[in-house]
């Protein structure tokens, strides 16, 4: 059976010539999913159509602007942001479903040549763009966009799902107009926000659980996946060599990322780090980086108990119908190769004067 590739791994001269797959962000920037929409908006194979933010790493003032300045970082100002949801579409009308404690694991900082660099930090240390957010609501643009006779579209997120719950709330036959959804969330045998949750589903379940049964077709990169993968030192200087802005953040998120597991959350392998947005988008250029997937049937739960916000995967025998591709492991060598793939071509075609902006 022949290798499934989108690009990445085919010659280069075939790679120009493919048309380039249209995608939608949905991002609550964030360092990783900052890596994701650099990563995104500098691979040739992928042309970001729009990019929705959304509330979850930070408030969705920050997230926004945090979008913006990433977009700028890679030298883009033309596309379109479209802001979205401050916050869950129902939760908060229950007190008791708030976060229950801080989020010790999920900051952290570290020191990388005697500047001090955080795992999230509310406002990315990024130059201000000149751009300025779309007036339009994301979940309104998310209407228009899918009903419309355009092509259908993939959308990559990597947020609460908040956005795309109200859009499919609203008009549930916008499922129609959905390529793929490739989702950055949920956990099997992981969790991060609480004992049983991740936090994407976590800080918006009921939203998470109408995008799952929305009927479009779904790729989970779950916790699992995203921690599988995490990078290594090596992996890191392979990618701060290329020493472009883009990469330069990626290694230092990795490096910060690296200290702060190792201090906070210890992962099975010492000393590394996952950045788990950025891995949605390794995937649309090389679906074989995942390399655990499964057909499954999966909810999230609302029902505002302890394991609020959990992704539920029914494993019974007599299985309902699969609603996703779920992915539970990925290669982090593979992952590496096509952040530096990806890096080092806009770093050439910038040096060969194909692009104007800097990379
Ligand atoms: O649980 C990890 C996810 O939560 C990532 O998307 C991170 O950016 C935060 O949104
Ligand atoms: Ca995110």
């Amino acid at each position: 059976m022949p290798r499934l590739c989108r690009g990445i791994c085919q010659p280069a001269e075939r790679v120009w010539k493919m048309e380039p797959k249209r995608i939608v962000l949905d991002v609550d920037t964030g360092t990783d999913d900052a890596i994701a929409l650099m990563t995104a908006l500098l691979a040739p194979q992928l042309k970001v159509e729009a990019i929705c933010t959304v509330h979850g790493n930070t408030t969705v003032e920050n997230t926004t602007a945090n979008t913006l300045k990433a977009a700028y970082a890679v030298g883009r100002t033309d596309v379109p942001v479209y802001p979205g949801a401050a916050g869950p579409m129902v939760k908060r009308l229950i007190p008791s479903r708030a976060i229950p404690v801080p989020e010790p694991i999920l900051s952290g900082t570290a020191q990388i040549d005697g500047v001090t660099v955080a795992m999230n930090p509310d406002e990315l240390p990024l130059p201000v763009s000149p751009q300025q957010a779309e007036d339009q609501p994301a979940a309104v643009w998310y209407l228009s966009r899918l009903r419309s006779a355009q092509k259908k579209a993939t959308i990559v997120a990597t947020g609460a799902l908040t956005n795309l719950g109200l859009a499919l709330a609203i008009d549930p036959g916008i499922a129609d107009g959905i390529e793929e959804i490739v989702i950055m969330g949920g956990g099997v045998k992981k969790s991060n926000i609480t004992a049983s949750a991740e936090a994407n589903f976590f800080k918006d379940p009921e939203a998470a659980a109408i995008v799952l049964g929305c009927g479009a077709p779904i790729t989970l990169c779950t916790l699992d996946a995203t921690h599988s993968c995490a990078l290594t030192r090596e992996h890191e200087l392979k990618i701060r060599k290329i020493g472009t802005p883009a990469a330069v953040f990626t290694a230092n998120d990795i490096h910060a990322r690296r200290e702060s597991y190792a201090r906070l959350q210890p992962l099975e392998r010492a000393g590394t780090a996952p950045i788990h947005d950025a891995l949605c988008v390794a995937y649309l250029l090389d679906p074989s980086v995942l390399t655990q997937v499964e057909d499954a049937c999966c909810t999230v739960d609302c029902s505002a108990g302890i394991s609020e916000g959990r992704l539920q995967v029914d494993t019974r025998y007599f299985k309902g119908k699969c609603n996703l591709k779920l992915a539970t492991q990925a290669d982090p060598d593979r992952m590496c190769d096509i952040l530096v793939s990806v890096f080092e071509k806009a770093k050439s075609a910038k040096e060969r004067g194909k692009v104007q902006s800097a990379v």
